[in-house]
C-alpha cells in the first residue's frame, strides 16, 4: 500500500519536489524511478550467512538509525511509529546482542517510538548517548551524569554538548517567531538541536525564504551551523561530536576499546549522518556498515538494504541465529 500525503495537490509545483516527497506504508522510496541498488553494495541479506560466519568468536553488537531505518519516512514526524513487527524484531537481537539505536531526534522522542528497555538511546545526532555503566571508570566531569532505570539499572549519560543548551533554547523561540507566517514549518526540538522541517512548505518562495530566516538567525549564534537532511534543515552546535562518535563510544563503554579485535559492530542507517559512523568502522576495519536505500548511493557502507522492510527481514534473521547459537549479553 503506498499512501501520497497531499501536499499541494494539484498546485504541486515542481516535479523534483512531487517525486521526493513522502510515502507511508511498506515502500520508502525516494523517488519514482528508484531503481534497485545494484552490485556496488550487495544486499546484507543475501551476504547474511558471510557475515555471520565472519563474526565467529566475536561478539556482535547491533546499532541502528530510526527514521528511515526502523520506521517509514512519513509526512508528520510526530507520526514515525515503527510497527509492532519491528519492535519484536529488535527486542529479540538485543536479547542477544547488545544494540543501540542512534537518531537525530531526541533521545526521549526515539524511547517514546521505541519503548525498549532493553536498547541503548543516543539522541541529537549521538550528543545524548545513555550507555552502560563501566567498572573503574571515572564519569566526573560535567557531560555525565547517572541515572537509573525502572528496574533499577544504573546508566551513563553523556552529553558533550551541554554547554550549547540554553542557547539551544533561545533559537528554539527566535526559530518560531521568525517563521510563524510561513505555512506549513514545523520546528522539532531534538534537545542539542533544532530540526527545521519543511516537508509541507508549499511555495518555493517560502522555502527560500526559511532557508535565509535560518541563516540570518546563526549570524547571531556563530557556535552553531546549519546541515541539510531529507526535507529538514539542521541547526547543530559546531562541536566535533556526531555519529560515529557516538558509535566509538557506546563501543567503549560496552567494554570494546580500540585494541579489541573482539567486536563485530553492524550498524545499519539511512542518513548523510550515518555516514559519520560508517567511516568509524571503515577505519577500525571491523564491522559492517549498512545503507538503507532503495536506491544506488555514494556511501561509506559495504553493504545495502532496500528499506526498513529489508531491515526488519535482517533483524528477524538476526535475532533467530542469536537464539539457534544460544549467544547472551555478556554481563
Ligand atoms: C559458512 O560456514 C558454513 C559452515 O562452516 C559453510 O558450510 C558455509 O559454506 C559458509 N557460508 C558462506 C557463505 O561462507
Ligand atoms: C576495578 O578495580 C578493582 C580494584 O582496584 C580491581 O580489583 C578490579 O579488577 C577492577 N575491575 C576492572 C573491570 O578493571
Ligand atoms: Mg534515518
Amino acid at each position: 500500500m503506498v499512501i501520497f500525503c497531499l501536499i499541494g495537490e494539484e498546485k504541486m509545483k515542481s516535479i523534483e519536489r512531487a517525486k521526493s516527497i513522502c510515502f507511508a506504508g511498506n515502500n520508502v522510496v525516494e523517488s519514482f524511478d528508484a531503481s534497485r541498488s545494484g552490485a556496488e553494495h550487495p544486499s546484507a541479506i543475501s551476504s547474511f550467512q558471510r557475515m555471520i560466519n565472519a563474526s565467529k568468536g566475536k561478539q556482535i553488537a547491533v546499532f541502528l538509525d530510526y527514521d528511515g531505518t526502523l520506521s517509514p519516512i512519513v509526512c508528520d514526524p510526530d507520526r514515525a511509529f515503527m510497527s509492532d513487527q519491528m519492535r519484536a524484531a529488535v527486542r529479540d537481537v538485543s536479547k542477544h546482542f547488545p544494540t543501540a539505536i542512534i537518531s537525530g531526534r531526541s533521545r526521549e522522542k526515539v524511547y517514546s517510538f521505541v519503548k525498549l528497555n532493553e536498547v541503548y538511546y543516543s539522541g541529537s545526532h549521538g550528543m545524548d548517548t545513555m550507555g552502560p555503566t563501566q567498572e573503574n571508570k571515572s564519569y566526573d566531569d560535567k557531560y555525565h551524569y547517572k541515572t537509573i532505570d525502572e528496574e533499577g539499572n544504573e546508566f551513563i549519560v553523556f552529553q558533550p554538548a551541554k554547554d550549547f543548551l540554553p542557547a539551544i533554547q533561545k533559537m528554539l523561540s527566535e526559530m518560531r517567531e521568525r517563521t510563524e507566517d510561513i505555512p506549513g514549518v514545523v520546528i522539532e526540538d531534538n534537545r542539542f538541536c533544532l530540526s527545521v522541517h519543511y516537508r509541507h512548505v508549499k511555495d518555493e518562495e517560502d522555502y527560500e525564504r526559511l532557508e535565509e530566516e535560518v541563516e540570518a538567525m546563526l549570524v547571531s549564534y556563530p557556535e552553531f551551523h546549519m546541515t541539510r537532511g531529507k526535507k529538514v534543515l539542521e541547526i547543530r552546535p559546531s562541536i566535533e561530536w556526531n555519529k560515529g562518535h557516538a558509535l566509538e563510544y557506546l563501543l567503549d563503554n560496552l567494554g570494546f576499546n580500540d585494541n579489541s579485535k573482539n567486536i563485530l559492530p553492524i550498524y545499519i542507517g539511512d542518513d548523510r549522518t550515518d555516514e559519520d559512523a560508517f567511516k568509524v568502522l571503515r577505519e577500525r576495519g571491523e564491522g559492517y556498515p549498512i545503507l538503507v536505500s532503495s536506491k544506488p548511493r555514494d556511501t561509506m557502507a559495504f553493504h545495502s538494504l532496500h528499506d526498513p522492510s529489508e531491515v526488519l527481514s535482517f533483524l528477524i534473521r538476526l535475532g533467530r541465529w542469536g537464539f539457534d547459537n544460544h549467544h547472551h549479553i555478556q554481563d
